[in-house]
């Protein structure tokens, strides 16, 4: 293989640059010539490339967002759009393709790889609902920033002996808000994958307040049955219920922003230069992630069928602290 690409693709992640970074310089040291697709699948059907050497990728590793730019991309889930990124491919003479994204990304590698192109995902979004990989580059960064910002509303919370409700993101899946809310020490964590009764969880926070807490967090992650306006609404209507006065923080967009720290540095190294490796020696239609603390593959079929999961135990755990 003599000419690869690479695309960062659907919500950025901090380290998508230290990933492209290290994909450019082990594509080249290996003898190929690595170009970069602007703005994800987008970019792929429009033809924004660009050749990248290994002075382009200079400076980068500690940048957050993606030097490539990053798109969503309705056209690409057309047969269409498809077809124009496979021709573009083709006509550029690109031999293989790196997609570093999360689920809506790899779902369109598993596309383009079924049409028989080579292709290689590495495994990234802050959500960390990606399956395979136990932990997917931009997680630890966000999940510091959604920690920091717990650590920031506990100090006036306690002040003034307040609720407060902080959403976190995460469409499907609790990773961010489970995390958080055990590091943070929240009083209540509301995520995707447990039911949730207001009513309960109002009585619960009652009983906190009558034990003589000075505060009370709730974590909720933006993709539970309710989201952070509607609980902070139903805690105001329920005021007497609860004791607490409540406020609410919507974290959003602010997680997935900033410089990627050591962690996601040293993960989207370890899984871009693996990528590279793995497809430059012919292997393809697979993802690159970290299962068990090692670099792993797994089919990208697999990873478009199934669902990551999440250790419930931690809430119970989170349960059994908030006393
Ligand atoms: O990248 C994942 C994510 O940050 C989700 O947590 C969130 O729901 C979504 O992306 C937001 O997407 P957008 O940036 O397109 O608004």
């Amino acid at each position: 293989m003599k000419r690869i690409a690479v695309l960062t693709s659907g919500g950025d992640a901090p380290g998508m640059n230290a990933a492209i970074r290290a994909i450019v310089r082990i594509g080249i040291e290996t003898g190929c010539e690595v170009i970069g697709i602007r703005n994800g699948y987008a970019g792929l059907i429009a033809g924004n490339f660009v050749s990248l050497g290994a002075r382009d990728v200079s400076g980068i590793i500690q940048r957050g967002g993606t030097i490539l730019g990053s798109a969503r991309c309705p056209e690409f889930e057309t047969e269409e759009g498809r077809k124009k990124a496979l021709w573009m491919l083709q006509e550029d003479n690109i031999e293989g393709l790196i997609v570093i994204g999360g689920n809506g990304s790899q779902a369109g590698a598993y596309h383009l790889s079924r049409e028989g192109f080579p292709v290689i995902g590495v495994a990234s979004t802050i959500d960390n609902d990606l399956y395979g990989s136990d932990i997917t580059i931009g997680a630890y960064t966000a999940l510091n920033i959604a920690l920091e910002a717990i650590d920031r509303l506990k100090t006036t919370d306690s002040s003034l002996q307040r609720a407060f409700v902080v959403e976190v993101m995460g469409r499907s899946h609790g990773f961010l808000a489970l995390m958080s809310g055990i590091a943070g020490g929240a009083e209540a964590i509301i995520i995707p994958e447990a039911e949730t009764d207001p009513e309960i969880l109002a009585d619960e926070l009652h009983a906190a307040y009558k034990r003589g807490k000075p505060h009370a967090i709730v974590v909720v992650a933006e993709g539970a049955r309710y989201n952070g306006e509607e609980l902070a609404r139903y805690f105001r209507e329920n005021r007497e219920r609860l004791g607490f006065e409540v406020r609410v923080t919507v974290l959003g967009h602010v997680q997935r922003g900033g410089e990627p720290g050591a962690f996601d540095r040293l993960l989207a190294t370890r899984l871009g230069a693996a990528a590279t490796e793995v497809l430059i020696s012919g292997k393809h239609g697979i993802l690159v992630g970290l299962i068990k603390g090692e670099i792993a593959t797994t089919p990208l079929a697999e990873v478009a069928a199934k669902k990551k999961g999440l250790d419930l135990n931690l809430l119970d755990l989170a349960k059994s602290l908030a006393k």
